[in-house]
C-alpha cells in the first residue's frame, strides 16, 4: 500500500463529480471495455440470423443454410463467452485498483489534517469514509462499465437491426421511451435526497457505535448499559428509517418500470402479429423483434438499479472528496532541515488557543531551550504543559508568535523530518495491537533484536517482558489492553529511547509507575539524556529533581523558572507544590 513519503504534500482534491473522476481513470478501463464491446458486437447480429433462418432458408427448404447459420451462431456465442470472462476480469481488476488508490489518498490526507480539525471528528466517521464510501464507489464501477455501457451499445445496435427489418414497428418502440425519461427525472431528485440522508445517517451511526464500542469498559463499570444503548438507538433508528424511505422510493420506481416494460413488449408482439396478419411483416421479423425487444429495453430496465447505485456511489464519492478537500491541513510544512539537529528550541511570544476556545491555552509565552538542556515543566492541570509539547511538534499552529528549532522558524521547517528526530512519550501511552517487538520497532523499524533489548533494559521493561509467555513476541492486544498501565508506559519509553532522538519529550513519563520503577526509570532517563534536549512534564517533583531548569506554567504563562533549589526557596508556586508533598519526601527532595 502506498506510504506517505517523508516530505510529501497533502493530496489535492479530486475532480468534483464521480463521472469526471472515472474519466480521469479512463486509460485503466480501456482494455476491459474493449473486450466488453467485442462481447456485444459478437451477438448483435443474432436477430438478423433468426430472421434469415425463418424467412429465407426455411421457405427454401435449405437445410445446409440453416445448419451453417446455426454453426455461425455457436461460433459467435463462443467469442461472446470468451470476451465476457476476459472483459469482466480486466474491468474488475481496474476498478479495484482505482478504489485502492482512493483509499490510499484518504489515509494520506488524514495524515495531513490538523489536530485542531481531527480532535473534532468522530473517528468512526473517518472510518466510514475510508471503508464504506469507497466501497460504494467500487460498487457502481462494474455494473456500469461491464453492464450498462456495453448493454446500451448492444441496445443501440439491436435497434439499428430492428429498424432495418421493419421501420414502423421499431418507431413504435422508440415513441414509448420519453415516458421513461419524464419519470426518470422526477425519480432521480427524490432518490438523490433520500440517498444523501441515508449516507449521513450511516456515517453518524458508525461514528457513535465506534465511540461506544471503544468505551465498552467505561459503560460496563458504570453500569450504564441502558444509557449507552439509548445513545446508539437514535442513530440506529435514523439509519433504519432512511433505508425504508430509500427502499420505498426505489421500489415504486421499480414497479412502474416493470409494468411499463411489459406494456412495451405487449405492444411490440401484438402490433407485430397484427401487421403479420395483413402481410406487412414476415413471421421471421416478428420473431426477430420478440428476440430483440428485451435487448432493447434491457438498459432501460437496468437504468433504475444502475442509477440508484450511481447516486449511492456519487454520494460516497462526494463524502470522500469532502475529506480530501478539507482545508484544515498542516499547511505550515516547509522544507528546511537544519542538519544535524542540535535540539535548540525557542518559543518567541507564542499565543495559542484551541478552535472554539475563547480563553486560550498559551499566552504570549517566550522561552529559550538550549541544545542539550534538561528542562522540566510543572504546573497545575490545564496549565498548558501538554499543549506546549504539541505546539513544539507542530501538531497545532500558534495564532501568534513563532517557534524556532535550531534557529529555523517552524513554518520553514520540514516538520516530518523534525518529528522523525524527536520522540514523545505521551500522557496516555498509545500502543498498537501486535507484539511487544512490533510496538518497539514502531520507534525504529530497522532496529535489531539487540537494540530492542537494550532499549527495553533502559526503560526497565525487560524484566516484565521476559516474564510474559512469549517474551518479545507476546501480543499486547488492541491499544495494549493486555498490559498494565505501568507496563504500557515502560514500553512507550523504550520505544522512544529506541529512536535515539535529538529532542526527547516526556509527558508525565512515570505517572503510572510505582516508586521503585519510577526511581529506576529516572535513573535510565538520566543515563540516556546525555547529548539530547530533554523536555519533561511532570506532576511528581521527584521526576524533575535533576533538571537543569524548571519552568512553572500557570494559565498558559511562565510564572516562575530556575533550578530546583532556587525555586524551592522562592516561596512561590513551586515551593507551595513542594510543601504539598509528604514532609519526608519534601525534605529528601530538597536535600537531593
Ligand atoms: N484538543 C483540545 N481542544 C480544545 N481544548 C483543549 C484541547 N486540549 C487541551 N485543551 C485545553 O487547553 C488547556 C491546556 O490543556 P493541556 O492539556 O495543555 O494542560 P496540561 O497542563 O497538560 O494539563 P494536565 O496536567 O492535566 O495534563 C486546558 O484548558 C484544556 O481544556
Ligand atoms: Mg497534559
Amino acid at each position: 500500500m502506498s506510504t506517505v513519503p517523508a516530505s510529501a504534500s497533502a493530496p489535492v482534491p479530486l475532480p468534483p463529480t464521480l463521472l469526471r473522476f472515472v474519466w480521469t481513470h479512463r486509460r485503466d478501463f480501456v482494455p476491459g471495455l474493449c473486450f466488453a464491446v467485442l462481447r456485444i458486437l459478437s451477438i448483435a447480429p443474432l436477430p438478423v440470423i433468426f430472421q434469415r433462418i425463418l424467412d429465407v432458408h426455411l421457405p427454401a427448404g435449405d437445410e445446409r443454410g440453416i445448419l451453417l447459420l446455426s454453426a455461425l451462431t455457436l461460433g459467435l456465442l463462443c467469442v461472446h463467452q470468451l470476451c465476457s470472462v476476459r472483459g469482466a476480469s480486466l474491468l474488475g481488476a481496474a476498478s479495484s485498483r482505482v478504489v485502492l488508490g482512493l483509499r490510499a489518498l484518504i489515509f494520506q490526507k488524514v495524515q495531513f489534517l490538523s489536530f485542531g480539525y481531527l480532535d473534532r471528528q468522530q473517528t468512526g466517521r473517518l472510518l466510514s469514509k475510508y471503508a464504506f464510501d469507497t466501497q460504494k464507489v467500487e460498487g457502481v464501477l462494474m455494473p456500469v462499465l461491464n453492464g450498462f455501457i456495453p448493454d446500451s451499445i448492444y441496445s443501440i445496435l439491436t435497434f439499428a437491426v430492428l429498424v432495418s427489418l421493419n421501420l414502423p414497428l421499431a418507431l413504435v418502440v422508440v415513441l414509448m421511451l420519453p415516458v421513461f425519461a419524464i419519470m426518470r427525472a422526477r425519480y432521480f431528485e427524490r432518490f438523490r435526497v433520500k440517498n444523501e440522508a441515508s449516507r449521513l445517517a450511516q456515517e453518524k451511526l458508525t461514528g457513535t457505535a465506534n465511540e461506544l464500542f471503544t468505551a465498552l469498559k467505561l459503560v460496563r463499570v458504570y453500569g450504564e448499559e441502558a444509557q449507552a444503548a439509548d445513545q446508539l438507538a437514535g442513530p440506529a433508528d435514523a439509519v433504519a428509517r432512511s433505508r425504508v424511505e430509500l427502499i420505498a422510493v426505489s421500489t415504486s420506481f421499480g414497479a412502474f418500470s416493470f409494468a411499463a416494460i411489459k406494456v412495451l413488449s405487449l405492444v411490440v408482439v401484438a402490433g407485430g402479429a397484427l401487421l403479420a396478419i395483413h402481410g406487412q411483416v414476415s413471421a421471421g421479423t416478428v420473431i426477430a423483434f420478440v428476440a430483440g425487444v428485451p435487448v432493447l429495453i434491457g438498459p432501460i430496465q437496468m437504468f433504475a438499479g444502475v442509477s440508484e447505485q450511481y447516486f449511492t456511489a456519487e454520494a460516497g464519492y462526494r463524502s470522500v472528496n469532502e475529506l480530501l478537500d478539507a482545508p484544515y491541513v498542516e499547511a505550515w510544512h516547509g522544507s528546511r532541515r537544519p542538519e544535524p539537529l542540535r535540539g535548540g528550541v525557542a518559543f518567541d511570544r507564542v499565543s495559542f488557543h484551541y478552535p472554539d476556545d475563547e480563553r486560550g491555552a498559551i499566552h504570549d509565552l517566550s522561552l529559550i531551550i538550549a541544545p542539550g538542556e534538561k528542562i522540566a515543566f510543572v504546573g497545575p492541570s490545564g496549565a498548558g504543559k501538554s499543549t506546549l509539547a504539541n505546539l513544539l511538534l507542530g501538531l497545532h499552529r500558534p495564532q501568534s508568535g513563532e517557534i524556532r528549532i535550531d534557529g529555523v522558524a517552524q513554518a520553514e521547517l520540514d516538520l516530518r523530518w523534525f518529528r522523525r528526530r524527536t520522540a514523545l512519550v505521551m500522557q496516555e501511552s498509545i500502543l498498537l495491537s501486535g507484539s511487544i517487538a512490533d510496538n518497539l520497532r514502531f520507534g525504529r523499524p530497522d532496529a535489531s533484536d539487540e537494540d530492542l533489548r537494550a532499549a527495553a533494559r533502559l526503560a526497565c521493561a525487560e524484566e516484565f517482558i521476559l516474564r510474559l509467555p512469549e517474551g518479545y513476541a507476546t501480543r499486547v492486544g488492541e491499544r495494549g489492553a493486555l498490559l498494565s498501565g505501568g507496563q504500557r508506559q515502560r514500553l512507550a519509553i523504550a520505544r522512544a529511547l529506541l529512536r535515539d532522538p535529538a529532542v526527547l519529550i516526556l509527558d508525565e513519563p512515570t505517572s503510572a509507575l510505582d516508586y521503585e520503577s519510577e526511581r529506576l526509570i529516572q535513573q535510565a532517563l538520566d543515563n540516556v539524556s546525555r547529548g539530547r534536549t530533554v523536555i519533561t512534564i511532570a506532576h511528581r517533583l521527584s521526576t524533575i529533581r535533576h533538571a537543569d531548569r524548571i519552568v512553572v506554567l500557570e494559565g498558559g504563562r511562565v510564572v516562575e523558572q530556575g533550578d530546583f533549589a532556587t525555586l524551592a526557596a522562592s516561596g512561590g508556586y513551586f515551593s507551595r507544590l513542594l510543601g504539598g508533598q509528604s514532609p519526608e519526601a519534601a525534605a529528601s527532595l530538597a536535600r537531593a
